[in-house]
């Protein structure tokens, strides 16, 4: 039986402006998710939208409409943008899935009759557009410290989970589970900024909007959307009505993949919840950096904005995913702009990698009629076929810890090796002398470092590869034996990328 791996991406607020920074996690997310699928693993990966909340409630007033017309219309926007970005998602919840909403329903009663909920009185602030709870102290001159933005005072009766209780317990968990956080600057962020100086209770209910799921014992009570949120993760499982063969294959889920500014939630809150549930942990959180541009926020408002699908039009769908997943050390924020696109596809897309497969392929209807095959080693090789050989290994040590844009880099350092190796061997001049059997076993050498870098690109860029697989006439593209000697009869080659000017 293979073995299984869940991922998921948070769940989105509904939105009619993602923006590009707001693909980076599902690109991420989809690379590791085909990395897995490809090496064997039964892989679940889940997607969605966060739909409830004072938020999503405020605009749709706005719009005129009621929240669920409002979200119903608005949905198809992620759905479509994740089409268009190849994200080969498993499931999609949507937080007002009938299901989810009756078992977030049920978690919450469970958690008040263990007497982990129980009922006060909030007095606090508030900042609607993160839909967080802060304190006094926890603001930065006096505004929201995730987004800056004003934060108002909330005074009602509400429903309180006991998140002080399982402090003590989680610090544990986090000292036994040395990889449950990372990178480690956020497992030191949340340790000392959150949970050392003392964990308060989590106002878990909300009576001053309706757009929300009901608290089935007290209807003017809607649940917190955080708590709605973060439930997703084992709703979708079937979890707590219909505990069966899904949730017992992928739960404990292997990976959280998030945005730094909602670790928290992550790491912390949820962990809580999960204990509470007497439920086992997840294996990993993964708190990445953001896209920013020129130092800064990504939105509309600071006339920054461009709707992904803009760029997909203009470099395609592969050269989008391609920068996210290489540009930024993952972990850390990087730079978005145009021109840094522009560079990486002409330099590393075009330049290396179309170029490379261009004239191997091309060589090799020139010289053999596009049919090569493996003939005797020669000792000048050595080198350039361990580089190949060794190349696998190399990718899944990277993608051991996800570092997604090292195992790209491993796999450009060959195929930018192999360029060099049709410099050294000059086939050309092979052809002039007549050595056509040394000119042979240097096409195919060259064709060989194609497909086997191509074969560990797929996940990375899906629609490119299957292109090269064509043109290479290869139909076995899978992980397994990959350095297996095959012949060749290749077709027409076709330019993959075209090196783009800028205006
Ligand atoms: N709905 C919550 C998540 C609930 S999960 C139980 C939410 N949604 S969001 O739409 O605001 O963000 C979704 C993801 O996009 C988050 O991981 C967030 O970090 C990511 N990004 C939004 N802007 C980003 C950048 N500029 N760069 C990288 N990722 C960013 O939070």
């Amino acid at each position: 039986m293979s073995k299984s791996f869940y991922i998921s991406t948070p769940i989105y607020y509904p939105s009619a402006d993602f923006h590009i920074g707001h693909c980076y996690t599902t690109i991420i997310a989809d690379a590791i998710a085909r990395y897995k699928r490809l090496s064997g693993y039964d892989v679940y990966f889940q997607t969605g939208t966060d739909e409830h909340g004072q938020k999503i409630e405020n605009k749709a007033k706005d719009a005129g409409v009621t929240p669920k017309e409002y979200v119903d219309k608005i949905i198809e926007n992620a759905k479509d943008l994740w089409k268009s970005l190849d994200i080969s998602y498993d499931y999609f919840i949507r937080t007002t899935d009938e299901d989810h909403v009756k078992r977030v329903q049920k978690i919450f009663e469970k958690l008040y009759k263990s007497g982990d909920i129980y009922k006060g009185e909030y007095s606090g602030l508030y900042c609607t557009p993160c839909e967080s709870f802060w304190t006094e102290a926890q603001l930065v001159d006096g505004k929201c410290p995730d987004c800056s933005r004003d934060v108002h005072l909330i005074k009602e009766e509400a429903y309180f989970f006991k998140l002080s209780k399982y402090a003590d317990k989680l610090l544990k968990f986090y000292d036994e589970n040395p990889d449950f956080l990372l990178p480690l600057s956020r497992k030191n962020e949340m340790i000392n900024n959150f949970i050392k100086p003392g964990l308060q209770d989590l106002c878990v209910s909300r009576t001053s909007f309706d757009w929300g799921i009901p608290v089935t014992f007290d209807k003017k009570h809607v649940i917190y959307v955080w708590i709605d949120a973060l439930t997703n993760y084992i709703t979708s499982l079937g979890y707590p009505d219909e505990v069966g063969d899904k949730f017992n294959k992928y739960w404990p889920c292997d990976l959280h993949l998030v945005g730094k500014e909602i670790v928290r939630f992550h790491a912390i809150i949820w962990p809580c919840i999960l204990m509470a549930l007497n439920l086992p942990l997840p294996k990993q959180v993964f708190g990445h950096g953001w896209l920013i541009i020129d130092g800064g926020k990504i939105s509309k408002s600071l006339g920054n904005y461009k709707d992904p699908r803009e760029y997909i039009k203009q470099y395609g769908v592969d050269a989008v995913r391609y920068f996210a997943l290489r540009e930024v050390p993952f972990g850390s924020d990087g730079n978005f702009s145009e021109e840094a696109l522009i560079t990486r596809t002409n330099g590393d897309l075009a330049n290396v990698l179309g170029n490379l497969v261009n004239r191997s392929i091309s060589m090799a209807n020139k010289y053999f009629d596009g049919k090569v095959s493996n003939k005797k080693d020669y000792p000048e090789d050595k080198e350039f076929i361990s580089c190949l050989e060794s190349l696998k290994d190399e990718v899944d040590k990277k993608m051991k810890t996800y570092e997604v844009g090292g195992a790209l880099a491993s796999i450009f350092d060959v195929l930018r090796r192999s360029n060099k190796y049709v410099d050294e061997t000059t086939p050309w001049i092979l052809y002039k002398e007549g050595n056509l059997e040394r000119l042979e076993k240097v096409i195919y050498n060259l064709l060989e470092a194609v497909r086997i870098c191509s074969i560990l690109l797929q996940p990375f860029m899906p629609s490119t590869t299957e292109k090269i697989f064509k043109q290479l006439g290869v139909s076995d593209t899978s992980f397994a034996d990959i350095c297996k000697k095959i012949d060749f009869s290749v077709n027409k080659p076709e330019v993959l990328f075209a090196r783009i000017v800028e205006k």
